[in-house]
């Protein structure tokens, strides 16, 4: 069954903290996503993200504020959970712990009509325990199974109605990493056996990338990237999935587009970049951008203001004869910050973070000099120069073993600030001979400040 999001939107009314209402939460904003049938769509992204309010309403127990979701070629947005057909799983298991194995996995065949036979209920129980592997243990009592074996108990309930749509909420995370391990490829081997199309929610990346036929990376409710696993990887579309996908993490460099040059460190390290001139502060998309959100003033004033030419009657003074009241010049010291504090007492909405970001944005757009970010996934480095950009040289703190590989920890020459992790095969270690070694990037990406994957 395919199942489909369109432009699903849920948003929870403000919390009232103290008798004041804060703003209200957009816990999923906009989200479209298509689950292909039979494929497992792994649902990834922080704490907090809208990953169990994306669950939720495809099973029905949230009810979007906006938008549809459909399965196949029903629209099932307002249809109630017990007849969508769905098998939900939660992070803890939730058996009932009075009732053996197969007693649990027949619960939900009970309200089933036609009514199933005992022999019927039988066979299913039997079928579905042998699918996860726990076919000698129906006649056990939950808290004489396992960790994993519960979970997998739970599986087999949830696949015992013949779900068209199997939901899994963190299933792993009450496991120890071992186990962990083991019910992953369990839950891959049942989902490929069955067939059945499934949403797995997970905030492990690593879990994400090897379970999962396609992903999905969200962050504040909002869709970041959807592709399979090694194109999230290899192509992040944003800093925030390249920086959440990958461990150890992504470096992450701050750099500078100058006069069609990229630089970092003041070295020039790749060219061919739109990057021509300095950002005026005084440019006027700012104030547009400022009145999209509420600014209320004329642009007169507005620019009088940031020129420093505003006036304003002297306080406490009285008119003069012909009843004119003495002005004088407000000072203003033209930084974004001040232009931000202007803009926001005279009705801009967003904090000063979003304020920040659509500056940034009309940096891009405007094509000037500006900062930028490079990263560089730890294993993308090499000692042999590429086609790719310049070296960069690095100042080793101290060296790791993983596995077989190792582990370089150390900083940007000179610069102590810039943490830099390094992977290389461990036949690569004897090159590792001096306390700075230059390293070349197979493989880097550049970013807006905003988070805009620019190469
Ligand atoms: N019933 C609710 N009422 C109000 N706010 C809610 C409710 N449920 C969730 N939220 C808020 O919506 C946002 C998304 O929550 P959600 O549970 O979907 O996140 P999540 O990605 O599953 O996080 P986690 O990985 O911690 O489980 C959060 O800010 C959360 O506080
Ligand atoms: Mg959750």
């Amino acid at each position: 069954m395919e199942v489909r999001l369109e432009n699903i939107t849920k948003v929870f009314p403000a919390p009232k903290i103290k008798g004041k209402k804060g703003p209200d939460v957009y816990a999923v904003d906009n989200m479209t996503v298509e689950i292909p049938d039979g494929k497992l769509l792994g649902l990834l992204g922080p704490s907090g993200c809208g990953k169990s309010t994306t669950l939720y309403m495809i099973a029905g127990l949230h009810k979007p504020t906006s938008g549809q979701i459909w399965f196949g070629n029903q629209d099932v947005t307002n249809v109630p959970p017990e007849n969508r057909g769905i098998g939900l799983v939660f992070q803890n298991y939730a058996l009932y712990p009075h009732l053996s194995v197969r007693q649990n996995i027949q619960f939900p065949l009970h309200n089933v009509r036609p009514k199933l036979s005992k022999e019927e209920m039988e066979l299913i129980a039997q079928q579905m325990a042998d699918l996860v592997d726990i076919g000698g243990l129906l006649d056990r009592k939950p808290k004489e199974l396992s960790g994993g074996q519960q979970q997998r108990v739970a599986i087999a309930r949830a696949l015992a109605k013949r779900p068209q749509v199997l939901l899994l909420d963190e299933p792993l995370s009450n496991l120890d990493a071992r186990l962990r391990l083991q019910t992953r490829e369990e839950i891959r081997r049942i989902q490929r056996l069955s067939g059945v199309t499934t949403v797995f929610v997970t905030h492990d990346q690593e879990e994400a990338m090897s379970i999962s036929d396609v992903i999905v990376v969200m962050n504040r409710g909002i869709v970041q990237q959807v592709d399979e696993p090694q194109t999230v990887y290899d192509e992040p579309l944003n800093l925030f999935v390249a920086k959440f996908l990958g461990n150890p993490a992504i470096n992450i460099f701050n750099g500078e587009l100058k006069d069609g040059n990229l630089l970092i460190d003041n070295q020039v390290f790749d060219t061919g970049y739109q990057a021509k001139g300095e950002f005026s502060l005084l440019d006027e998309g700012i104030f547009d951008l400022a009145v999209e959100q509420g600014f209320t003033l004329p642009k007169e004033d507005y620019v009088a203001m940031l020129k420093g030419e505003a006036l304003r009657p002297v306080a406490g003074a009285t008119p003069d004869a012909e009843g004119v009241v003495p002005t004088e010049v407000v000072p203003f010291e033209l930084t974004l910050e001040n232009i931000y504090a202007f803009v926001k007492e005279n009705g801009y909405k967003l904090n000063k973070e979003a304020f920040e970001l659509s500056v940034q944005s009309l940096k891009a757009q405007l094509g000037v000099n500006r900062p930028i970010k490079v990263g560089v996934r730890p294993e993308a480095f090499s000692f042999a120069k590429t086609n790719e950009g310049e070296a960069v040289p690095i100042d080793i703190n101290f060296i790791e073993h993983i596995g077989r590989d190792i582990s370089i920890v150390g900083n940007i020459h000179d610069q102590p600030s810039t943490k830099v992790r390094v992977i290389i095969p461990s036949e690569m270690r004897s090159k590792v001979n001096a306390d700075t070694v230059k390293l070349y990037p197979k493989r880097f990406y550049v970013f807006e400040e905003s988070g805009q994957r620019i190469k």
